[in-house]
């Protein structure tokens, strides 16, 4: 038999320490906050884990551009979160960042183990490097074409294409993502993790791991796909120092999950217990001692079932048992943008406008399952929170303390029947039920349904008309009524912790409702006791303020595509009038606004006064701007969002006609064809050009094509590249070679 409770960490996808919250995040933390809550009230000892992730290129990228040390940066991004979490009612047990002693210290420990267990290995690679900058380019600091689909991609992920895991010295013709010249490979000698040795124990541990189908299921299909090893450090001087490599440090996905057993040990540290229960449970017959559930956004979710698993049994460490993965969240049906203005800031757009953050978690764990992308916009949650919260459960409550009181004054005598009883026995088991499926939308659903029972109870039962002909009658009903409301907050309490503890206190009762079992569900209110002074929990989201949150939406997303040259001048928002001018520099404000109630930093420039333009969220240069170091912001191609450039500049760029003379594949390469062209020189050019996925090498012979020929020559795959072949891709995967229209000579110049 399986121990029914062994002790449980449940942990949170870690914000990076350099932009505000959103409501993307908030999908990660609000519905893992609720599962907390509901297995506290099943009697678990669970410790609710996160930080800030404070490593990797996007951090030092940012703090160089906004002139302060990543410390700096770090400091104030990392209290933001703080604050937004206590208001959000979302309570960790620790909250550390990854530049924690705790965190150098573990991560050292467990990069050791690795290498003294013959995981890691060195191999000499290509390395971008920057002769203006002076300096190598890892990941975020280096931009160019992806290998694989070709479109523009950063070192370390193709983020706005094909979403694959980019390594060191794939991405064709780099760039310096800072000075935007052009880079060059060199060769440098990195650690590599074998994590291709792991494959079989991934292939078994997959079957054992439960969590949302999107996460084990897609990791199921990567380790089929084969797995490549992976290389961990990088030529930075401000991460976690890898032992025994002198000037690199730990990629920081190689840091950042580890934050999650460091913060443990914070947290073990602060209460005197221990984290070795969770990390290093023992296993038995019936699995490990403990249970490790991750939650995290579907966009991480590699870093979580491949890397992080392989890297934790290397180590000789406890596993994840529960990997949950949320849908990713969209704004308006528009895919989350924070460069297009299509995102909501939880501080400054939804709690600093005096929205209850009840209402927010309610809408996210209830708008739809946790596995698909959630679409928010302020018109839903009215709906959403009039329709439900207010007109069912909010009604509810209202009217039966209100006539409770009225009447009674206390909590009249009566019993609860067995019809009730039976409700929220039935109710508890499948709402429970629901979440060990990590259906929060199910869970709100059930806990409504009880919600209109008990409103058609109360309707049926007429207290008003009873009231007059048989009070003790009228009585026994208002007790039933008041004992459903007593068990739809305790069963409600986990979405809306806030407003369920007002209505606790309305019931008269005095202990904490976050702190009662769902046992007290059932537990008979007693009659005679007081009742605290009823008062209406919900109230309507008028028309005009979620009008005027939509407004505000949408100036910034007009606002967004202003900067991005998207709208002439002159061309106005349809209903902007007079005092355009005060929104627009109310809206500009706002982007730091958070960050000003924040500490200064001191001896530093303000960060504010180097606000970037586009992304006040990761507030990094737009060329490296997109996600922090994985796909996440799906933005959309960087190509619209440019500088002008004048005519000169263009014709810096020298291209002319070629004709393709042969098209062969790269060995060590999937994605490249090696192609031999004529631009009217003396020797054919060599191209390397990643257009394999597009065309097959015997349709290329002949074609006559355009060709960047003054471009800087790179190796790609250890071949020579002289050019650049020029496509276009109407970014839904679809690529193609430009030709003139017309038969013309290799060496044609375009002009
Ligand atoms: N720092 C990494 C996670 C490291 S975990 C060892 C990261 N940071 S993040 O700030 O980009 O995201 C924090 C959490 O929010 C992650 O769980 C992420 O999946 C989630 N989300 C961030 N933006 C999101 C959306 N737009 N939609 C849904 N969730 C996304 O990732
Ligand atoms: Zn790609």
């Amino acid at each position: 038999m399986k121990p029914e409770k062994k002790p449980m960490i449940v942990t949170c996808g870690l914000p990076y320490a350099n932009g505000m919250a959103h409501l993307g995040h908030m999908r990660t933390y609000v519905p893992a906050d609720i599962y907390v809550r509901s297995q506290r009230k099943q009697g678990r000892e669970v410790v609710f884990i996160c930080g800030s992730d404070t490593h990797g290129t996007p951090i030092v990228v940012n703090a160089e551009k906004e002139g302060v040390t990543p410390k700096e940066l770090i400091a104030v991004y990392h209290d933001h979160f703080l604050k937004i979490f206590s208001r959000m009612g979302v309570h960790f047990d620790a909250f550390g960042t990854t530049d924690d002693p705790e965190n150098h210290n573990r991560t050292t420990d467990i990069v050791q183990k690795l290498i003294d267990g013959g995981h890691v290995y060195s191999k000499n690679i290509d390395i971008a490097y920057c002769p203006h900058c002076d300096r190598f380019l890892p990941d975020r600091y280096v931009e160019g074409a992806c290998p694989h689909c070709s479109k523009i991609a950063r070192g370390d992920e193709c983020d706005q294409g094909c979403g694959k895991p980019l390594y060191p010295g794939e991405l064709i013709d780099p760039r310096c993502a800072v000075c935007k010249n052009p880079a060059e490979y060199r060769n440098q000698e990195h650690r590599f993790f074998k994590l291709s040795e792991f494959d079989g124990f991934l292939k078994r541990y997959l079957e054992t791991l439960r969590g949302t189908d999107n996460a084990v299921n897609y990791a199921k299909g990567w380790v089929t796909q084969g797995l490549e090893d992976w290389c961990i450090t990088r030529n930075m001087d401000w991460g976690v120092l890898f032992p025994g490599a002198e000037g690199l440090v730990v990629y920081v996905w190689v840091d950042a999950p580890i934050g999650y057993i460091a913060f443990t040990e914070e947290w073990a540290e602060k209460t005197g217990s221990s984290w070795e229960k969770f990390w290093k449970a023992p296993a038995d017959e019936n699995g490990q001692d403990s249970e490790i559930v991750h939650f995290i956004g579907g966009d991480i979710v590699y870093h979580h079932c491949i890397f992080w698993p392989a890297m934790l049994k290397g180590a000789g460490y406890s596993l994840p048992t529960d990997i949950v993965a949320s849908g990713m969240v969209k704004i308006d049906d528009k895919k989350f943008s924070k460069s297009r203005g299509y995102v909501v800031w939880v501080g400054e757009d939804y709690l600093d406008h005096g929205f209850h953050p009840d209402l927010l978690r309610y809408y996210l764990a209830g708008y739809t399952s946790h596995t698909k992308d959630l679409n928010f916009g302020w018109e839903m949650l009215q709906e959403k929170v009039n329709s439900e919260l207010v007109a069912v459960l909010g009604n509810l409550f209202y009217r039966s303390l209100l006539f409770a009181s009225k009447n009674f004054g206390e909590i009249p005598k009566g019993t609860v029947e067995p019809e009730i009883e039976n409700r929220i026995k039935a109710t508890t088991t499948e709402a429970v039920d629901a979440l060990l499926e990590y259906e929060f939308k199910k869970y709100t659903d059930i806990v409504m349904e009880l919600a209109s029972f008990s409103n058609t109870y109360f309707q049926s039962h007429e207290p008003w008309a009873l009231i007059k002909t048989d009070k003790e009658k009228c009585g026994g009903v208002v007790y039933n009524c008041l004992q459903l409301v007593k068990a739809l907050a305790v069963l409600f309490e986990p979405v809306a912790p806030g407003k369920m503890q007002e209505a606790w206190e309305q019931l008269g009762l005095s202990s904490q409702v976050a702190s009662v079992l769902y046992e007290e569900a059932l537990v008979p209110l007693v009659p005679g006791s007081g009742l605290g002074k009823p008062e209406i929990l919900f109230t309507k989201l008028e028309d005009d303020k979620i009008a005027e949150m939509a407004e505000i939406a949408k100036k910034r997303v007009y606002l967004a595509m202003k900067e991005a040259g998207l709208i002439p001048d002159g061309e106005k928002l349809p209903d902007e009038n007079g005092d355009k001018k005060k929104s627009d520099k109310k809206a500009s404000d706002k982007k730091m606004s958070d960050k000003k109630t924040s500490a200064p930093i001191e001896g530093s420039a303000p960060i504010e006064g180097s606000a970037p333009k586009e992304d006040s969220g990761k507030s990094a240069p737009d060329s490296a701007r997109a996600a922090g170091e994985k796909s996440m912001e799906n933005e959309e191609p960087k190509a619209e969002l440019l500088p002008e450039i004048s005519i000169d500049d263009f014709f810096r760029a020298q291209i002319k006609v070629g004709k393709i003379l042969s098209a062969e594949t790269i060995e060590k390469s999937t994605k490249l064809y090696k192609i031999m062209v004529d631009v009217g020189e003396d020797a054919p050019r060599q191209i390397v050009s990643g257009i394999r996925a597009y065309y097959e090498a015997e349709d290329l012979i002949g074609k006559t094509v355009c060709v960047i020929v003054n471009l800087k020559p790179a190796k790609l795959c250890g071949v020579q590249s002289q050019g650049m072949i020029l496509a276009a891709d109407d970014g839904s995967g679809k690529v193609s070679l430009l030709e003139p229209d017309q038969e013309l000579g290799p060496g044609s110049k375009i002009c």
